[in-house]
């Protein structure tokens, strides 16, 4: 779905934007007392008051805005009181400026999402005037590549394999001029990229390796790397039913950097962009690999498999060491990576993990400025040794599991050698409940905050 602002020549109901301690003097300045008390209107929060004419018709909305104790308890809460107000047209005129206000714009789009491809009706929703006094196109994309996201990853398996993403990945390149080459099945050994295919070769729709390219080739190479496993059934080492109910998700980190590809070219950012996304299934079948197999990675090390369940690492790692021949200024991965950075963090939280300070410092300022958290774990060396198995070079799941996010950003790491910068990004991809802004099922997470960093870096 895309999403929309109201049409500029469109009549649109006045939205105030108010405070608690503000009320008093707006319902001066309105005449409305009297409606507002019977009300019981308090501006508290995400409250919503109507205000009619004498025959009914609403003429004026009050939306809570409570105050910014509240406020910092959630993010995007604009998306609450658009997600109120019946259908029809609105602007908002007062109560808030400048990047609020922006913002606010942002999550009155962010909410009007549904995933609506299996569902032939799906409710009206109460459309925004853009305000002049934002940047009505920039907010428009960032919400277009949010929305991007969230329908890759809300679409099921059966019609998001391998197959339907190299397609989704082919729409987005033609539609910026961006050029692709794919690698698949047989092709991906004699290219090299020997764990893509043995993480993939069990599935039916063959392992693959998207790779698209766009930009001058004078600006700054940024590439995104993109976790792109369609369904997640653990392998050989199967996921027990509750663990895989949600697997569909598991490309969500290709789904991430695919809307944050839509970002930077849409807004024609100054950068050489390159996304990568390994694309497979971890299915089972007699051709599926198995624990104790010992795979020769493409950058030469070898990884002893413990766990077929750990997969996401080992396709990663071949795309990421393929990325980093290039010697990118900024390299990016993107992943659904591990379990235990939910259990470290929660679902709203993902971790990020580099080495450069400067970078750190970017992305921590770009999460807080963007409403889209994102906090930093370390690269703790002295966990290098959990990765090291007595038989090959590396461990793709470390007996006992402590650490897990850690341990498996550290396994990625030994990937990447000649990007100026990496950073390494442990989604969820998911929104358990829906919040302000945020729908139930598939979640965007980090795009709009690297993309803020990108601008920041190269802008
Ligand atoms: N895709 C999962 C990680 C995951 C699970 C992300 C649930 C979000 C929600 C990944 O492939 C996986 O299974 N990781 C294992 C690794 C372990 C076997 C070392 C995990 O985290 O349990
Ligand atoms: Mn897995
Ligand atoms: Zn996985």
């Amino acid at each position: 779905m895309t999403p929309k602002f109201a049409s500029k020549s469109s009549k649109a109901i006045p939205v105030h934007v108010v405070e608690s301690d503000r009320l008093a003097a707006l319902v001066a300045k309105l005449d409305i007392a009297l409606w507002v008390k019977s009300n019981g209107f308090t501006a508290t929060l995400g409250q919503v008051l109507i205000v009619p004419d004498e025959t009914g018709a609403p003429v004026a909305v009050l939306a809570g805005w409570g105050n910014a104790d509240a406020r910092a308890r959630g993010r995007l809460q604009m998306g609450t009181i658009a997600a109120k107000l019946p259908k029809g047209n609105y602007e908002i005129v007062s109560g808030l400026r400048g990047s609020a206000l922006d913002q606010a714009h942002l999550a009155w789009l962010l909410a009007g999402y549904a995933f609506d491809r299996y569902k032939v009706k799906v409710g009206a929703v109460a459309r925004l005037k853009a305000s002049k006094d934002v940047d009505a196109r920039r907010i428009l994309t960032e919400a277009e590549g949010d929305f991007l996201t969230r329908d890759l990853i809300n679409t099921p398996t059966n019609d998001m394999g391998p197959d339907a993403l190299e397609v989704e990945f082919r729409n987005l390149a033609k539609s910026h001029d961006a050029k692709v080459k794919v690698i698949k099945g047989d092709a991906l050994l004699k290219h090299n990229f020997p764990m893509i295919h043995a993480v993939g070769r069990a599935s039916d729709q063959v392992p693959r390796l998207l790779d698209m390219r766009w930009g001058n080739k004078n600006d700054p190479l940024v590439t995104l790397v993109g976790k792109g496993v369609c369904f997640d059934t653990g392998g050989l080492n199967i996921k027990p039913a509750s663990s895989m109910g949600l697997m569909k998700k598991d490309m969500g980190g290709s789904a991430t950097v695919l809307g944050l590809a839509h970002m930077i070219m849409s807004l024609g950012l100054s950068v050489r962009l390159r996304v990568l996304v390994p694309a497979v299934e971890n299915s089972i079948s007699a051709g599926a690999y198995r624990p104790q197999d010992v795979l020769t990675s493409r950058k030469g090390m070898t990884v002893e498999i413990n766990n077929t369940d750990a997969e996401g690492r080992l396709v990663l790692a071949d795309a990421l060491a393929f990325a980093d021949e290039e010697k990118p200024d900024l390299l990016i991965c993107n992943a659904t990576l591990t379990g235990a950075a939910r259990v470290a963090l929660g679902p709203d939280v993902p971790p990020f993990f580099t080495d450069d300070e400067g970078l750190a410092a970017q992305i921590d300022h770009a999460s807080t400025a963007q409403a889209d958290p994102l906090w930093r774990l370390p690269f703790w060396e002295p966990y290098e040794a959990d990765i090291e198995p007595d038989v090959a070079d590396l461990d793709n799941a470390p007996k006992g599991g402590f650490g897990g996010a850690i341990t498996a950003a550290l396994f990625l790491r030994r990937f990447v050698d000649d990007a100026a910068s990496f950073v390494h990004l442990d989604l969820y991809g998911w929104c358990p409940s829906a919040k302000p802004a945020r729908t139930l099922g598939g979640a965007c997470q980090s795009a709009r905050a690297m993309l803020a960093v990108i601008e920041a870096r190269y802008g």
